[in-house]
């Protein structure tokens, strides 16, 4: 749970530096900047509370592996607004499924069910936000171009997907983390849990034409998507 803390907070923190970009760009009285700035100040307080919690629970976070620490830098040198919101909905979806299991379930710590609770119910108006801006900038933009952008989203979701878990929570368990994560990344369950977890982002996708070629076959290998 704290790990997937620890990526909530590393992911909402590129979120905030894109919704930043994209309201600079904009009329700064306009409504849409008004929807960016509540959206940065909502993650920001989501950001806090992660970081309470995992010191409550008694850890630290940790960032992700180097590489992608490193390479998620390069997100916050590039304004696209098309991969921006794209990618918020693949965050926001699957954690939100996540955490839809896990407010209600009352075997569960009462400090984790509060936590997502107020995430699933802050959550829900940024993926309506997300979808409606996905929607209207596919609608102007040409086929070569969201192809371009719906293949760059799929690696970047084949990345972000395996730093969920990190491999610091294998060795916590006595596990050797590098074969953990090898087994993992084969089995069966995990594709089945995450291709369930991605199934209303990955329909939306399908349906605004987000997982046509070469993208679907990114979907498909990393174990997030069934293949026909
Ligand atoms: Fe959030
Ligand atoms: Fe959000």
């Amino acid at each position: 749970m704290c790990s997937i803390a620890s990526f909530g907070i590393w992911s909402e923190m590129m979120l905030m530096q894109s919704l930043v970009m994209h309201a600079y760009r904009h009329r700064y009285d306009s409504e849409h900047v008004a929807y960016a700035l509540t959206e940065i100040a909502d993650e920001c307080r989501h950001s806090v509370m992660f970081g309470r919690m995992v010191r409550t629970c008694g850890l630290r976070t940790h960032r992700p592996r180097a590489l992608e620490y490193q390479a998620a830098k390069l997100v916050g040198a590039v304004y696209d607004p098309m991969p921006m919101f794209a990618g918020t909905l693949v965050v926001e979806e699957f954690t939100d499924a996540f955490q839809r299991l896990t407010f209600p379930d009352e075997d569960i710590q009462p400090m984790i069910r509060q936590v997502t609770r107020i995430h699933v119910i802050e959550e829900a108006r940024h993926i309506k936000y997300a979808r409606e801006e996905l929607k209207r900038l596919v609608a102007n933009a040409s086929p070569l171009r969201r192809r371009a952008a719906a293949l760059g989203l799929a690696q970047l979701t084949r990345m972000m997907a395996g730093q969920v878990v990190h491999p610091s929570c294998y060795e916590a368990v006595g596990l050797d983390p590098r074969l953990a994560r090898r087994v993992a990344a084969r089995s069966p369950h995990r594709r089945a849990t995450m291709t369930w977890a991605f199934r209303k982002c990955t329909a939306f996708f399908d349906e605004v034409g987000f997982l046509d070629g070469r993208a679907r076959d990114v979907w498909v290998r990393a174990g997030l998507l069934e293949g026909n």
